[in-house]
């Protein structure tokens, strides 16, 4: 979910619903706005749907505030529904909360508070915290509303970034956090409040990141106030210039985030590079590795652990790393490594990735990690954010915001880090001969340079292939070696997206199941670069035509074998395999764009997802 709060001497209906547009990343099933009037009650309107369709029924709200906050939902508790949208009221009408996050215990505060006669009109967590606060100033009249809010938060167990109003606190916001990010931007005048620094950009260069278990009460009057949940401390705000500027965050011409950012590749791999890799000098600087490099030498093992793309860019960091650095890798997923009790040891090096570093799976399985001893490292696209605050070290992709819900370039630049990371290490301990490291860490100097020719000749090819299967309803996508991975990710790509079902599979592993699915009417995406497996390749390649499958072929050009065989060739660059994946991907995201944009999908808002999903 996003939050936005604004209190200044702008239109706050402006800014919070331009704040929520550019928010709606981080979820779009809802949306809801309040503002304070002019006799300082609050106006609430709020919606199932998107930002759009709130500003149909709130425009009215226009110009009459200068205070207030929204909300834009991704839905965990209650189904996407007016009445589950946010704000959520008190019983008393007087205090207004939005939330980002989850609230664990909501049940038994839900029964304790309907036994003391409260009751609730929605389905959520959230309502139960609003109604928390009343019943904490209710308690007694002498407690304030930040007082209250503080009291309350200390009861809930679970992930919150919030902010809250109170109808007799006039030009006040309270806000708090804990595991879901809150980033308060200070301007002259005025102050922001937003999940991320996207909302208010360009109106100020300066923000305070709240903390972890902190809140904050603002006002014009007394600015930024900010204390411990547990205990009330005061703290001093650290104000910080952020990097971010308002054209990373725009569409620049194109029609969707997605298809911006699948362009921008060759220069977001080149920026993950940047300052790194030294091929002049022949080495990686990478401060993160080498300040901590005794940890990795003596590592027993790597666990990588993510979720969704990121935990595909962890599989081919297994290839990897195994490979280079010939030290033993394990992928998990974040969910099913935390819950399993695994066996984790202080000789365990324990890698998260994660674009956004705000995974709540990834984050607990970081600290399940962290507890028992493990060294903990983060790749994380977002400075700052939650996982990359917690790790011991890490390296940032530096990939720029990745805004389509479909991630793209922050894979391409997860496949960059980890690759950089394989080289370092196998230099380091001798697993890499330098001649070979100085040819592999030129090539890898020439990969934006691929990216970019790829972008160039295959665009307009994969557009007129997608044509072909705007109707069709199921889809496998085949790779062995490190493009086993990239498969899966293909595969997922075109899911998350056009909404038809596609399954990634290792190719030799085809004739063990999914092979029984194919006929004249499934298309099969094989990746079948030169090196990698080849002539097993064509094998595979060999029993899908048997069986009539339509093959849409990502091989190297003047490739003969495969060509001859499928139905649709895209032709790539030919690279040493390790970075084959990356240069791959590029016509695989090209293809479940187009697919989705014929299908009429919305592609950088697909439905039922989010880009950040703070919840486990
Ligand atoms: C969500 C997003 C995916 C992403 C995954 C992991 O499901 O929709 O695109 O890969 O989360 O996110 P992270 O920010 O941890 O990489």
């Amino acid at each position: 979910c996003g939050i936005v709060g604004y209190t200044g001497f702008q239109d706050a209906y402006d800014i919070v619903i331009n704040g929520l547009r550019r928010l709606e990343y981080r979820g779009y099933d809802s949306a809801g706005i309040v503002l304070e009037d002019g006799n300082n009650k609050l106006e609430v309107e709020k919606t199932k749907g998107k930002v759009d369709d709130l500003v149909k029924i709130s425009e009215g709200l226009k110009g009459t505030s200068k205070i207030g906050m929204g909300h834009t939902r991704w839905a965990t508790h209650g189904v996407p529904s007016d009445r589950n949208s946010h704000p959520h009221l008190s019983n008393n009408n007087k205090i207004a909360l939005v939330h980002n996050g989850i609230i664990e215990n909501y049940d038994t505060i839900k029964t304790m508070l309907t036994e003391k006669g409260f009751t609730f009109k929605s389905e959520t967590d959230t309502e139960v915290l609003v109604n928390l606060i009343q019943y904490f100033m209710d308690l007694n009249s002498e407690t304030d509303f930040p007082t209250a809010v503080r009291y309350a938060l200390n009861e809930v167990y679970g992930a919150y970034a919030i902010t809250v109003m109170h109808e007799d606190f006039p030009g006040v916001l309270v806000v708090g956090r804990l595991g879901s990010p809150l980033a308060i931007g200070i301007g002259e005048k005025e102050y922001f409040i937003a999940s991320d620094a996207s909302p208010f950009v360009e109106f100020t260069k300066e923000a305070i990141y709240l903390e972890e278990g902190h809140m904050a009460t603002i006002s014009l009057e007394n600015g930024v106030d900010i204390r411990t949940i547990n205990d009330n401390s005061k703290i001093k705000p650290e104000i910080q210039e952020l990097k971010l500027s308002l054209e990373q965050i725009e569409k620049g011409g194109y029609e969707h985030f997605m298809l911006k950012e699948i362009f921008e590749q060759p220069k977001s791999v080149h920026d993950t590079m940047r300052g790194r890799l030294l091929v002049d000098e022949g080495v990686i600087k990478m401060a993160g590795i080498w300040d901590h490099i005794e940890k990795f030498k003596n590592a027993n093992r790597i666990i990588i652990i993510a979720c969704g793309t990121s935990w595909h860019a962890g599989l081919i960091g297994e290839y990897l790393i195994e490979e280079y650095a010939r030290i033993p890798v394990e992928v998990e997923y974040a969910s099913e490594f935390r819950y399993r009790n695994p066996i984790i040891t202080d000789k365990d090096v324990v890698i998260a990735i994660s674009q956004s570093g705000e995974t709540a799976d990834t984050m607990a399985a970081l600290k399940l990690a962290k507890e028992k001893g493990a060294f903990i490292y983060g790749i994380c696209n977002v400075v700052d954010s939650s996982i990359a605050r917690i790790t011991d070290a890490g390296s940032y992709t530096h990939a720029g915001p990745e805004i389509g819900v479909a991630s793209t370039k922050a894979f391409t630049a997860q496949l960059t880090i980890l690759t950089l990371i394989a080289f370092k290490l196998g230099k380091h301990n001798g697993n890499l001969g330098n001649a070979d490291f100085m040819s592999l860490i030129a090539e890898l100097d020439a990969i934006p340079k691929r990216i970019e020719d790829v972008l160039a000749s295959t665009n307009e090819l994969v557009q007129d292939i997608a044509k072909d299967f705007v109707s069709t309803t199921n889809f496998l996508y085949l790779g062995r070696g490190y493009n086993y991975p990239a498969a899966l990710e293909g595969a997922l790509k075109l899911k998350e997206i056009s909404y038809i079902h596609a399954e990634g599979y290792p190719a030799a592993e085809m004739k063990h199941g999914p092979i029984a699915l194919i006929d004249e009417n499934m298309p099969i995406v094989i990746i079948a670069p030169k090196k990698g497996h080849y002539d097993k390749i064509v094998s595979n390649v060999q029993e899908i035509k048997a069986r009539k499958g339509k093959i849409i072929a990502v091989v190297n050009k003047g490739d003969t074998q495969v060509s001859a065989m499928a139905d649709y060739v895209i032709e790539i660059p030919e690279t040493s395999e390790c970075f084959s994946p990356i240069v791959a991907s590029v016509p695989l995201q090209l293809l479940a764009y187009y697919i989705a944009v014929y299908r009429g999908a919305n592609v950088d808002q697909p439905r039922n997802l989010a880009k950040s999903v703070t919840v486990e």
